[in-house]
C-alpha cells in the first residue's frame, strides 16, 4: 500500500472539489493529493439526510484507515453540513475542513441587503444554514434556492456533454430577487459544483450580480491547519480514488487534465 502520510485528502460526490483543488495547489504546490469521489452516492442532493450522514461516516472510517492522511478537505457542502461535526466527533486524531454556504461573507459586503444561496436540497432545508442566517444575516433578505439537477449539469458540462440550458435557466431564476427598488446583488455558491456552470449562470443572470464561491477561502483554510509534515515530502503524486466502478472515460480524462492519476476503488 502507498504511503499517504503526507498527503491532503479532497473529497466530494463528484467533480465539485476540483475548484478547491486548484486554489489548494497554488497555496500548498508540494503536498499530494488524493482526490476521493463518492461516485456511487452521487447525486447527494435527493438523499435523506440520515442515510447520508451514516455513509459519509462509514466511507471516512474505511478512507481514513486506509490512506491515514494529513489533513481532510470536505469539499462539498452537502457532506459538510450533515457530517462535518459526526466525523470531527468519530476521528479526532484528524483535521477537517468544511465547505459551507458562504451567508457570512454575503452578509457582510451585499450593498442592496439582499442575497441568495443556490445549494443542494438537502443544504438548503437543513438546519445548519438556517442558523447561519440567523447568526450572520439577521438584517439581510436572504433567498434560498434549491437545486436538484444543477450539480448533474455540472458534471455533464465538464464532461463536455450537452446540458438543457432552459432547465438550467429556471432552476436560477428564482436567485433574482427584487423588493422594493432594491435587487439581490450576490449569489452564494453553496454547491461546490455551481462555480463550473458560471459562465452559463451569467448568461441568464437578470441583472449583474457577484457569484460568491468560497474555493479559495477554503484552501487558505486548510493551508493553516496543516499539521508539520511527518517526513520529507519525498515524492508528489496526485491520485484520484473512486467509490464506484462505473468511471467514464471523459471523467477520466479530466481527472488527468487536472493533473491526478485514476488509482482505483477507495
Ligand atoms: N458538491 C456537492 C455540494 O457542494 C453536492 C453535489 C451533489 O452531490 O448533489 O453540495
Amino acid at each position: 500500500m502507498k504511503d499517504h502520510s503526507q498527503a491532503i485528502l479532497f473529497f466530494d460526490s463528484g467533480i465539485g472539489g476540483l475548484g478547491i483543488l486548484r486554489e489548494a495547489r497554488i497555496l500548498m504546490p508540494k503536498h499530494p493529493f488524493i482526490y476521493v469521489i463518492d461516485n456511487e452516492g452521487f447525486p447527494y442532493g435527493p438523499w435523506k439526510e440520515d442515510k447520508l450522514r451514516i455513509r459519509l461516516l462509514t466511507l471516512f472510517y474505511h478512507i481514513l484507515k486506509k490512506y491515514e492522511p494529513l489533513l481532510c478537505v470536505i469539499a462539498c457542502n452537502t457532506a459538510s453540513i450533515l457530517a462535518l461535526d459526526d466525523l470531527r466527533a468519530a476521528f479526532p486524531d484528524y483535521p477537517f475542513i468544511g465547505t459551507v454556504p458562504a451567508i457570512k461573507v454575503a452578509a457582510k459586503h451585499t450593498r442592496s441587503g439582499l442575497i441568495s444561496v443556490l445549494a443542494t436540497p438537502v443544504t438548503i432545508r437543513h438546519a445548519y444554514t438556517k442558523n447561519l442566517i440567523v447568526s450572520f444575516a439577521s438584517q439581510c433578505f436572504v433567498q434560498l434556492v434549491a437545486s436538484e439537477k444543477l450539480a448533474g449539469y455540472a458534471e455533464d458540462y465538464l464532461r463536455g456533454k450537452r446540458v438543457d440550458l432552459d432547465v438550467i435557466r429556471s432552476e436560477l431564476l428564482p436567485c433574482f430577487v427584487e423588493e422594493n427598488g432594491k435587487y439581490t446583488d450576490i449569489v452564494v455558491l453553496a454547491c461546490t459544483h455551481y462555480p463550473f456552470l458560471t459562465n452559463i449562470f451569467r448568461k441568464f443572470a437578470l441583472w449583474p450580480v457577484d457569484w460568491l464561491d468560497p474555493a479559495e477561502a477554503i484552501a487558505r483554510r486548510a493551508r493553516s491547519l496543516l499539521p508539520t509534515c511527518r517526513n520529507k515530502i519525498e515524492t508528489k503524486e496526485d491520485l484520484a480514488y473512486f467509490t464506484a466502478s462505473q468511471i467514464d472515460f471523459a471523467i477520466k480524462r479530466l481527472l488527468h487534465d487536472y493533473g491526478f492519476k485514476y488509482a482505483g476503488l477507495v
